[in-house]
């Protein structure tokens, strides 16, 4: 197996050649004077499996230059073309809330199904569509964030309540208190823009004694997480652990959080708060849709 990085998360990408067992893919990228991608793969990859690591945080600045590789890996022989994307970008424009707004998860699902013969991500937001296959025409499978979150909870925090800030965190978060034996809450929010959001009060009774533990899929402009915490302060609660399966960290929001948290992440997204590996997994589930295109490629 060759896997190709395109956009340089090096320590994950060298864990995954080691799991898979694979080879790095060389790869040669540049622009031209114009802006214009070049991009040469110098790797043999004639009846090669070949397999993209190729994060989709940022995906207008990634995506054109993913595309032209896995056509090129194609037509230069390969056996199979996979993508491991950590974060599944798009997910969230998942309705028209406004007319004429592009529902993008979309026409996204549809550019990376027609370059790809499957896709491995984490815990992409699954919100008004119950499962990638509603989205996208590719095998495809979904690593769990959820097993590797409770069990870096177990072993670190002795008495955690944990919170999730509004209802689409439910699902996580009801499956990371599960299997690490912890008792949750859910809360309401309301987002009116993009950094105006509210959310509903902690129910401070069930807080007592206990480090409360927040648990969400995506932290972007950090106000979802910035809103809960400031509940949690003025209630005087002890200083709080946010974790986010996907840390994106706009602008100064990581800076700000760590203000008032302590702020953890999975390596979905390389960033200096990661603490929680995620290679095994994304390794076997890479091994799986292999051997399934491979009995039947169609
Ligand atoms: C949306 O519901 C997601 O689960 C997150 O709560 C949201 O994306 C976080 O965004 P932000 O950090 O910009 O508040």
């Amino acid at each position: 197996m060759l896997l190709f990085n395109p956009d340089s998360d090096p320590a994950l990408a060298a864990q995954l050649n080691r799991l898979l067992n694979a080879q790095a893919g060389a790869l040669e990228q540049r622009r031209f004077p114009d802006g214009e991608s070049y991009l040469r793969v110098h790797s043999d990859c004639q009846d090669q499996d070949c397999v993209i690591l190729c994060n989709l945080f940022h995906p207008d600045d990634r995506i054109l230059r993913l595309l032209f590789l896995a056509d090129t890996l194609r037509d230069c022989g390969a056996r199979s073309v996979g993508l491991i994307t950590p974060y599944l970008a798009y997910m969230r424009q998942d309705k028209r809330f406004k007319p004429g707004e592009c529902v993008s998860s979309r026409p996204f699902a549809r550019l990376l199904s027609g370059a790809f013969d499957y896709l491995v991500t984490v815990d992409p937001h699954l919100h008004r569509y119950h499962s990638l296959d509603e989205l996208y025409d590719l095998r495809s499978r979904v690593v769990q964030a959820a097993p590797l979150i409770a069990q870096w909870i177990q072993e670190r925090i002795p008495s955690p309540l944990l919170i999730g800030p509004d209802s689409e965190s439910e699902q996580w978060v009801s499956h990371v208190a599960e299997l690490a034996g912890a008792p949750f809450q859910v809360l309401q929010k309301e987002r009116r823009g993009d950094y105006d959001v509210s959310i509903s009060l902690p129910d401070l009774d069930e807080a007592a004694g206990r480090t409360p533990v927040l648990v969400d899929d995506i932290i972007s402009s950090g106000h979802t997480m910035l809103e809960t915490l400031r509940h949690l302060q003025t209630a005087g609660l002890p200083r709080a652990v946010a974790i986010g399966v996907h840390g994106i960290f706009a602008g100064d929001a990581y800076n700000r959080l760590t203000e008032v948290a302590d702020v953890v992440t999975t390596a979905c997204i390389p960033h200096l708060s990661n603490q929680i590996d995620i290679a095994a997994p994304l390794a076997d589930a890479v091994r799986e849709l292999l051997q399934a295109h491979h009995a039947d490629p169609s």
